[in-house]
């Protein structure tokens, strides 16, 4: 493989980014500095199924998905030229457009908790709104979560008294503009201890007007858990939210909450569900759902027929194209290719998780050099023409092919990691600084 890429129009866009956009990147994921800086490509010039052109012409087979709302795979035809038709006819106009009203029909005949729907444009805003709904519901302010939730005040207030984001989101994130009022308003719990959360819940349980949690990332409940906090919220009066942004329609078509058979009260969807066009959707039970009308929720692009547009095929596609099977049967060989190629090297490195978003694991002597060697991961994967991290998003495009040529690749890389471990030379090896901390999930 060729491991002579370079990156140069890649690079001298960045330092032109530097100057007018803080950080770059508007998703702290996509930062440059959380991938193997100097090495990885940057920009993209176009991409297809579940390959990426950059800009300086370099091709790579990508295992992020566009940190995961990539589903079916990059500019599927299917889903753009529904786009482009409705682009032709109007994407928002000073009525409304049907396309909601057959998006929300159909999310209601998909997911378990869904009775009513209302859309808006990303996770962070979705979960936002469905905190507010649980709030004006309950007449309640407090609010217990599990994972991550966006970027919104009443998340972030967590960090106010503490580092309570820590292992929910990663360290050192300080709750900069957030009202110091709202300290006290939002606390974490643990993922997977049930008693932890009863704890929460007998210490002012009738101040709590939400439980929001990712019910699963890439490894399986504990047996009886999610049965559990759904026991807990009812106990306690508390609305339990189901957050799955990144779950969604990877796992099962109606979300976690099918796949577990524990129906919440409100969920939260966005990501997945549209293909890359942005939208996100909050669906619930009647009950809570109905009050919304006369809560002030509302802005102008929410009604926007592009994103449900894409959605819509998108969710007919996923039905169609078999792709749940798909990701069980192509993520199981990729974790399978993963941890052949790690035994074949004598590298201790595991790749485990659910098959649709699996991640990979390094053991190390010296817990310094983790960063180092996941720096290291990404650096050589890349210079293969691989891009691809310890945490993925399988998609419709990804097939045997991927696996085969990611497989080769990676067990290069493998070799080249455990070579610069057994020689202490792992400095040496890495042309890319060590990544900024990456997101540290407690949810897997
Ligand atoms: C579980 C979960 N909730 C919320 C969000 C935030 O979504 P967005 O980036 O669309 O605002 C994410 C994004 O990764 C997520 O994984």
């Amino acid at each position: 493989m060729d491991k002579r890429r370079r990156i140069d129009r890649s690079l001298a866009l960045y330092a032109r980014a530097k100057e007018h956009i803080p950080g770059a990147a508007q998703l702290i994921s996509r930062r440059p500095t959380r991938a193997a800086l100097g090495v990885s490509p940057i920009y993209a010039q176009r991409s297809k199924g579940c390959r990426i052109w950059d800009v300086d012409g370099n091709e790579y087979i990508d295992w992020h998905s566009g940190v995961g709302p990539i589903v079916l795979g990059y500019c599927d035809d299917e889903v753009d030229a529904a786009v482009c038709e409705q682009i032709r006819r109007g994407t928002v106009t000073s009525i409304l457009d049907e396309t909601q009203v057959l998006l929300a029909e159909e999310l209601v005949r998909l997911i378990p908790s869904a009775e009513m729907v209302r859309f808006c444009k990303g996770g962070g805003e979705a979960c936002a709104i469905a905190v507010r709904i649980a709030r004006g519901f309950t007449g309640r302010d407090r609010v217990l979560f599990c994972g991550y939730h966006g970027w919104h005040d009443w998340y972030l207030a967590a960090n106010l008294g503490g580092e309570h984001l820590a292992n929910h989101l990663f360290n050192g994130i300080e709750a900069i503009g957030v009202p110091a009022a709202l300290e006290g308003t939002a606390a974490p719990f643990p993922y997977g201890d049930l008693d932890a959360l009863e704890r929460l819940l007998a210490r002012g349980g009738d101040e709590v007007a939400c439980i929001i949690m990712e019910p699963m990332r890439s490894e399986e409940p504990p047996a009886g858990y999610l049965e559990g906090v759904r026991a807990l919220a009812d106990r306690y009066g508390v609305v339990l939210i189901f957050d799955e942004v990144s779950s969604g329609f990877r796992i099962a078509l109606g979300g976690v909450q099918e796949y577990a058979g524990v129906t919440p009260d409100l969920s939260v969807f966005a990501k997945a569900i549209s293909n890359g066009y942005p939208l996100g959707a909050i669906v619930g039970k009647k009950a809570y759902m109905a009050g919304v009308e006369q809560m002030f929720i509302s802005s102008a692009y929410w009604d926007d027929a592009i994103g449900a547009r894409a959605a819509l095929v998108t969710l007919r596609a996923l039905q169609e194209r078999g792709c749940i099977p798909h990701f069980h049967r192509v993520g199981t060989l990729f974790r399978e290719r993963i941890n052949e190629e790690a035994e074949r090297v004598g590298l201790r490195a595991a790749c485990a998780g659910s098959a649709a978003h699996p991640n990979i694991r390094f053991e190390v002597e010296r817990p310094e050099d983790l960063k180092k060697v996941q720096t290291l991961f990404v650096q050589e994967n890349a210079r293969r023409g691989v891009l691809l991290s310890t945490g993925l998003f399988l998609n419709g495009s990804h097939d045997e092919e991927a696996v085969d040529i990611t497989g080769r690749a990676v067990g290069e890389t493998f070799s080249v990691i455990a070579q610069a471990l057994a020689a202490g030379c792992l400095d040496e090896a890495l042309v890319s600084p060590v990544q900024d901390e990456s997101f540290r999930r407690q949810v897997l």
